[in-house]
């Protein structure tokens, strides 16, 4: 099959998402540290951002990157797996995260408990981000070398 370039405009297409989400999860941390005065605000922007994370996971899967980087460099296609997987994982978290903080804007789960399921999820999805962004600008440094 042959390959297609990664280009510039993909390697800063998912570092601006990787921003934007960044920025989404900034607004939700200040959120739940309020607690009770902010879970009805963090509630809401869950239930956004399990829709932005899911839209995003798609844009790195499909036809995106991830396809790019097996057809490129096909030993690493177990890293995508892994980070496919992670993707999967991810997305089942924060959506109970979501669900979770809906039961806490009713009183009927601690506010805190959600706050703690969101700093971990926050954890995961850097490491998950640090290894994608790595792996892009690897093969994006392969893919320049291979056309000089
Ligand atoms: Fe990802
Ligand atoms: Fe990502």
């Amino acid at each position: 099959m042959e390959s297609t370039p990664l280009t510039a405009e993909m390697v800063s297409t998912i570092a601006e998402e990787h921003e934007t989400l960044a920025n989404r999860y900034g607004d939700i941390f200040k959120a739940l540290e309020e607690g009770p005065g902010g879970i009805h605000a963090a509630s809401k922007l869950l239930d956004e951002l399990v829709e932005q994370v899911a839209a995003h996971f798609s844009h790195e899967e499909v036809g995106g990157y991830y396809s790019h980087v097996v057809e490129a460099a096909p030993w690493r296609s177990r890293v995508v797996d892994e980070l496919k997987d992670q993707h999967a994982e991810l997305l089942n978290t924060i959506r109970k995260i979501a669900g979770d903080a809906c039961l806490a804007s009713q009183s009927r789960l601690p506010c805190e408990m959600v706050w703690k399921e969101f700093a971990e999820f926050l954890h995961r999805c850097a490491e998950h981000e640090a290894r994608e962004n790595r792996l892009v600008q690897e093969v994006y440094v392969l893919d320049i070398e291979a056309s000089d």
